[in-house]
C-alpha cells in the first residue's frame, strides 16, 4: 500500500493541533517528524516535548526522523513521547546494528536513512532487519529544498534487491516530494512518501493527496 507522510517541519507551528488535523482530515497515513539538532544537521527543530504533546491530538501513525548525533541516547524518550517508527541516519553513527537493536527491543519498527551522497550499497546489508529504508531526496536539515531526481536510482536499486530477497520493504522517499513527481517515486520502488510543502502549503492536502495515490496506482510493487 502507499503511504503518505505530511512532514509537520512545513506546518504553521502556532496551530500544530489545526494543521494535524487538517491532514488527518485530507487522508495522511502518517505524521512525519522531522528531529533536527543543530549538529548532525544545521538546523534545529523540535524533540520529544513537541511529539509528546501532539500524541494526545491524533492518532496518525508517528513516523520520527531522527536527524541528530548520538540517536542511541535518544531513542527511549522518543519512544516514550509516543514514536511509533524511529528512523535514524546511517551517517549518524558508527555501529547502526547498536541502534537497531535497541529500538527492536523495545518492539518498535526500526528505520534507516541516508543522505544523498551516501551509496546506497552502506544500506543493502540493513534490508531484512530495517522495517523502512528511508532514501533522502535532498540534504537532511531544511525543508522546501529542490527534488534531486539523481537518488531515485538509490531507490530503484534497493526495491530491486528487496524483490530479489522476496522481501516486502517499505520504503520511504523524503524531501522535495510533490504530485507532480510523486509517479517518479513510486515507480522507481518507493511505497511511503514525506511531503512538507507539497501538503501543508496548500489550501487542498487533499486533492494533493489523491494525486499522489493515482501517481501510485500503477505501481507493481504497491497493492
Ligand atoms: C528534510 C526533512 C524532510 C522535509 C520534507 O531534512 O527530513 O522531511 O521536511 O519537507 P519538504 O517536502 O518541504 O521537502
Ligand atoms: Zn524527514
Amino acid at each position: 500500500m502507499l503511504y503518505i507522510a505530511p512532514s509537520l517541519l512545513a506546518a504553521d507551528f502556532s496551530d500544530l493541533k489545526g494543521e494535524i488535523a487538517r491532514m488527518e482530515d485530507a487522508g495522511a497515513n502518517y505524521l512525519h517528524l522531522d528531529v533536527m539538532d543543530g549538529h548532525f544537521v544545521p538546523n534545529i527543530s523540535f524533540g520529544s516535548c513537541v511529539i509528546s504533546s501532539i500524541r494526545r491530538c491524533t492518532n496518525l501513525i508517528f513516523d520520527v526522523h531522527l536527524m541528530i548525533s548520538e540517536p542511541l541516547r535518544y531513542v527511549d524518550s522518543f519512544i516514550k513521547a509516543g514514536a511509533d517508527i524511529v528512523n535514524f541516519h546511517y551517517e549518524s553513527v558508527n555501529n547502526p546494528l547498536a541502534v537497531f537493536k535497541a529500538i527492536k527491543e523495545r518492539e518498535i519498527p526500526c528505520g534507516i536513512a541516508v543522505s544523498p551522497k551516501t551509496s546506497v550499497e552502506a544500506v543493502l546489508p540493513f534490508v531484512g532487519l530495517a522495517d523502512q529504508i528511508v532514501i533522502m531526496m535532498v540534504e537532511p536539515g531544511y525543508g522546501g529544498q529542490s527534488f534531486m531526481p539523481e537518488c531515485l536510482d538509490k531507490v530503484r536499486a534497493l526495491r530491486r534487491h528487496a524483490i530479489k530477497m522476496g522481501l516486502d520493504l517499505n520504503i520511504e522517499v523524503d524531501g522535495g516530494v510533490t504530485a507532480e513527481n510523486a509517479a517518479y517515486c513510486t515507480e522507481a520502488g518507493a511505497n511511503v512518501l514525506v511531503a512538507g510543502t507539497a501538503l501543508f502549503k496548500t489550501k487542498r492536502p487533499r486533492s494533493v493527496m489523491a494525486a499522489m495515490r493515482e501517481a501510485g496506482k500503477e505501481h507493481p510493487f504497491i497493492g
